[in-house]
């Protein structure tokens, strides 16, 4: 590992755990927000990878997806993981991916639009992949314009991007379902806009201050 990227890791780690401890004392709790942290930084230990938070400043804002908090939201989904094919929408650095695979996920696929965090995407899945084989993509490209794969029946969201946007994602997705009929389902995590999912006839299912999980039956 080059010292740039190392030192950009660092900075992103120490940048989140300062975050996470602000937020503790908004009222998570320091005990929670102290194994939140944990399982933040034991994912890049554990698989060899670079899923750590872009520092402030920086063009490409990114944050990867808490593995305790993805755990957690996915004990109340209303599905089973078992082989389905997830889409990652605003893909960041691939930590969703993995943890879909960690999971059960049989294909996970991201959709990023920053080429410099569509390539740490993808050298992460090829590392983390040499021990754990699964269907692992990126795609570099804006969510707005992709084609959702009949395959796919769970789409996952970590606030990444505005209302305008987040239209025009529900409106690929019923495409996607008007072509081939089937359930859906969409993982949401700190969801800001989820009223055009409202609108195009998803069922809330879960719903908690961080997450929302919602359903349209086939
Ligand atoms: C909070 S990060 C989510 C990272 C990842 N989903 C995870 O949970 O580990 C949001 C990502 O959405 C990306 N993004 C923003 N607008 C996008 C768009 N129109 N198309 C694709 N990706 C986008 C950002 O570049 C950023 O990497």
């Amino acid at each position: 590992m080059g010292r740039r990227t190392m030192i950009r890791r660092l900075a992103g780690q120490a940048w989140m755990i300062a975050r996470s401890f602000a937020a503790a004392r908004r009222g998570r709790g320091v005990a929670r927000t102290a194994r939140l942290a944990l399982y933040e930084v034991l994912f890049d230990l554990r698989h060899g990878t670079d899923t750590s938070m872009e520092p402030p400043g920086r063009a490409t804002a990114h944050e990867g997806t808490n593995p305790l908090l993805f755990a957690e939201i996915l004990r109340h989904a209303g599905f089973a993981a078992d082989g389905r094919a997830l889409v990652d929408f605003g893909a960041g650095k691939g930590r969703a991916l993995m943890l879909a695979a960690e999971h059960g996920f049989g294909t996970a696929i991201g959709v990023e639009s920053s080429p410099e965090l569509c390539a740490i995407a993808t050298a992460n899945i090829a590392r983390y992949g040499r021990r754990r084989p699964g269907a692992l993509s990126v795609t570099c490209a804006d969510a707005a314009s992709f084609e959702v794969p009949p395959e796919v029946t769970v789409a996952y969201l970590f606030n990444p991007f505005g209302a305008d946007t987040m239209r025009a994602v529900v409106d690929r997705i019923r495409e996607s379902l008007d072509r081939a009929p089937r359930e859906f389902h969409v993982v949401y995590l700190n969801p800001r806009h989820a009223g055009p999912f409202l609108g195009a006839g998803f069922i809330v299912e879960h719903r908690r201050p961080d997450a929302l999980l919602l359903r349209r039956p086939r």
